[in-house]
């Protein structure tokens, strides 16, 4: 059976690492000016996983309190959406559900296109829950971001979760179709198998991205889009928050719009408050964009965003969506400033040393300290398992209330 009804996201939660290192600590070390971080990237500040934490735990900790408030009733598949996979075969959902105890009548699966997955996993949800409008579809995005030391990319590392419910008549964001496409094959960012930091040629990416802005804004707007004067502003996907300065400058200049560059910062600035302290967190980035604006903006009622995913390789989507009236009742931003302020700021050496923090792949016993401060917690390793844990239950169902609020906690 199909609806009519409107169909999108409707809860949405984000979780970081527990520790963080500031730009300014990474430009005493790096040879960089601290300006090209801030001013050149837009980025103050990124954060990185304790030893007892990955994809996993930051996943099942921004879930917990979307369970916590809308049940597991009407839950009938779970999306991961990740690009720094644990596991070749087995979902890390599949975790997920076990860590939340969620029924075992729930599909789970695992999808992967670099930071465009998430995406997908959105649309494919929306058209599972069009279906079957009983039905509600969790979506999960994480990842750590994790470049090699002394590269240029070391400066756009970063981690973290989000978790979106799809459902019908959602409280937050309705998902318009149609969308505009692109893919095209180029070798921008890549991580083979055998390795477990990225490769990435970044100028080229830098031009791909925007490459794919063109190319998905011509196909949204061959499938008779909206005009771009419709849109209030665009939620980008954020490798870097400058990038989503530059990339609506495209758009606009694609879309035959002058750009005027106070305009263009007025519009982008309310969607980069979260990723300019966390950094690059791949899949989630796009949704800590729409959850930056949503917990910055108080007028957004019936307004209609941009959203434009890009995943390197490559693969990018346009589409919008209609900010439902009255979603500043089911905003979680008072949760959110706290999962960024709880993080431990580490120094440069400390830095260096939890970047690359090998599991042992020889099967053998491996018990990990206790860092998170998180509710669950990648406890050690055994006969080529990973052991997971829950630390204690969240009870982080807080709302916000307030009509303004400070999204730019000190870092
Ligand atoms: N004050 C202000 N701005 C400064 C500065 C200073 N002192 N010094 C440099 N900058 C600016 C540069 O002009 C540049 O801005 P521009 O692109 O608008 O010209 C910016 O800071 C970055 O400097 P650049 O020398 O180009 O940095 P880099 O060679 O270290 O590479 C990336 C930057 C983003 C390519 C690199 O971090 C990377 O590869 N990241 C991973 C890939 C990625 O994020 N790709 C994005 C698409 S998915």
């Amino acid at each position: 059976m199909t609806n009519d009804r409107a169909v999108g996201i409707h809860d949405l939660s984000f979780r970081t690492g527990s520790l963080v290192l500031t730009h300014a600590e990474l430009s005493k070390h790096t040879g960089a000016s601290v300006a090209k971080y801030h001013k050149g990237l837009g980025q103050q500040a990124m954060s990185l996983p304790a030893a007892d934490e990955d994809i996993v735990t930051m996943a099942a900790d921004a879930a917990a309190p979307i369970i916590e408030r809308h049940g597991t009733d009407r839950i009938c598949t779970l999306l991961f959406a990740t690009e720094t996979s644990i596991d070749q075969s087995k979902a890390a959902g599949v975790y997920v559900h076990s860590l939340l105890n969620l029924p075992s009548n729930i599909r789970v699966v695992e999808l992967k296109q670099a930071c465009y997955g998430a995406t997908a996993a959105l649309q494919f949800a929306a058209a599972l829950v069009q279906r079957e409008p009983e039905q509600q579809v969790l979506v999960l995005a994480s990842d750590i971001a994790c470049y090699d030391l002394d590269s240029p990319g070391e400066a756009t590392q970063g981690a973290a979760a989000v978790a979106m419910l799809v459902s019908v008549d959602p409280s937050l964001v309705e998902i318009n179709t149609p969308s505009g496409l692109y893919t095209h094959d180029v070798m921008d960012f890549w991580r083979p198998n055998y390795r477990a930091t990225a490769l990435v040629n970044g100028k080229k990416s830098m031009a791909a991205y925007l490459a794919a802005v063109e190319g998905a804004w011509h196909d949204y707007q061959a499938r008779e889009g909206l005009s771009i004067e419709k849109i209030r502003t665009v939620c980008y996907h954020q490798p870097f928050t400058r990038m989503a300065f530059k990339a609506h400058r495209h758009l606009l200049d694609t879309a035959g719009v002058e750009a005027d560059a106070t305009a263009t910062d007025h519009a982008i600035a309310p969607t980069t408050h979260y990723n300019e302290i966390i950094g690059n967190s791949y899949t989630a980035s796009l949704y800590l964009a729409l959850a930056s604006l949503l917990d910055a903006e108080d007028e957004l009622d019936a307004e209609t965003l941009g959203f434009f995913s890009y995943g390197s390789g490559s693969v990018a989507e346009f589409f919008t969506g209609r900010v439902v009236p009255g979603y500043r009742a089911q905003l979680r931003t008072t949760a959110h400033l706290e999962a960024i302020s709880r993080r431990r700021d580490i120094d440069y050496n400390a830095y260096r040393r939890v970047h690359t923090q090998p599991l042992p792949d020889d099967g053998s016993q491996h018990r990990l300290p206790h860092q998170t401060q998180g509710s669950f917690r990648l406890s050690g390793m055994e006969d080529h398992q990973r052991i997971y844990e829950a630390v204690h239950v969240s009870a982080d169902i807080a709302c916000s209330k307030g009509t303004h609020r400070r999204l730019t906690p000190t870092v």
